[in-house]
């Protein structure tokens, strides 16, 4: 049978007690099956985690949000002070509430702390940066790398206190260990990854997106099955009292040049 669509009541921010109305409404709600003129027939439950804010409170938020984020920056010098896990394990946890191809959530991310395990990515990534910057990335690509500085040095890759190997996942499903096909792999797990960076960011740390190329040797020292493509490597932790931000990568596009409004 199919049950009536109720009307749910928006939580207004100014109350103090949101957390408690909302945890009294999540368990007061049962999972129903709901049809809507447009939906095919499904289970479903009652929004209930939707906070509107006033529009003035919204525009603030905007601003703010915009503010912050402005100040995440690539960082290629990281200090060896420790991270505690959880912390990490609760950005990954954001990670993954990311939008996915009928949401089969196809990633995994590898947490890496151990000295002996980050000496060993160091190591395959300087390697094959060798090649890349001796010649193999092309003069055009090289050009543009220049103005950050970079090369195949990566001292980095010891120093911070996490690295976390992101691998995408082109069989899978809902639940883990299923192999069906998974869908938008690349859009979705560039989404999730751009989760962590946020949640990162948003808990005080920084970190470098770094793609070593090839990468295909993360999948190995991470023990992660063939059917898994190593995606992207975030470094994370807390900046080296030197590091610095390259004036090439301050330049943002404006409004005018990125968006259009029809
Ligand atoms: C997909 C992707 C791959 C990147 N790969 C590298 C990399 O291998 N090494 C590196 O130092 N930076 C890498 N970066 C960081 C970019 O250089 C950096 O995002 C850009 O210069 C803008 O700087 P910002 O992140 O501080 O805004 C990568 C960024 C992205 C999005």
């Amino acid at each position: 049978m199919l049950a009536k669509l109720v009307t749910f009541p928006y939580i207004k921010p100014t109350n103090k007690n949101v957390v408690s109305q909302l945890a009294q409404i999540t368990s007061e709600q049962n999972i129903r099956t709901v049809k809507e003129n447009t939906m095919q027939e499904h289970d479903s439950s009652p929004l209930t985690d939707y906070i509107e804010y006033p529009v003035e409170e919204m525009r603030e938020r905007a601003e703010s949000f915009y503010q912050d984020i402005k100040r995440r920056h690539s960082i290629r010098k990281f200090s060896d002070r420790p991270v505690p896990r959880d912390i990490i394990e609760n950005c990954i946890k954001a990670a993954g509430t990311a939008p996915s191809g009928a949401n089969h959530q196809p990633w995994h991310f590898a947490a890496i702390h151990s000295a002996e395990v980050k000496k060993q990515v160091r190591e395959q990534a300087e390697l094959h940066e060798k090649g890349f910057y001796d010649g193999r990335a092309g003069d055009e690509w090289l050009d543009a790398l220049k103005p950050l500085g970079t090369d195949a040095d990566k001292p980095y890759l010891e120093h911070a206190p996490w690295l976390i190997a992101i691998f995408s996942q082109k069989k899978g499903g809902i639940h883990a260990g299923e192999k069906n096909t998974n869908y938008y792999v690349h859009e979705s797990v560039g989404i999730a990854t751009g989760f962590l960076i946020n949640a990162l960011h948003n808990a005080g740390l920084v970190t470098l997106t770094h793609t070593p190329k090839p990468m295909s040797f993360l999948s190995k020292i991470c023990n992660r099955p063939e059917d898994e493509r190593a995606y992207m490597l975030l470094i994370a932790g807390y900046p080296a009292d030197d590091a610095t931000v390259p004036a090439h990568a301050q330049v943002k596009k404006s409004l005018d040049e990125i968006a259009s409004f029809l």
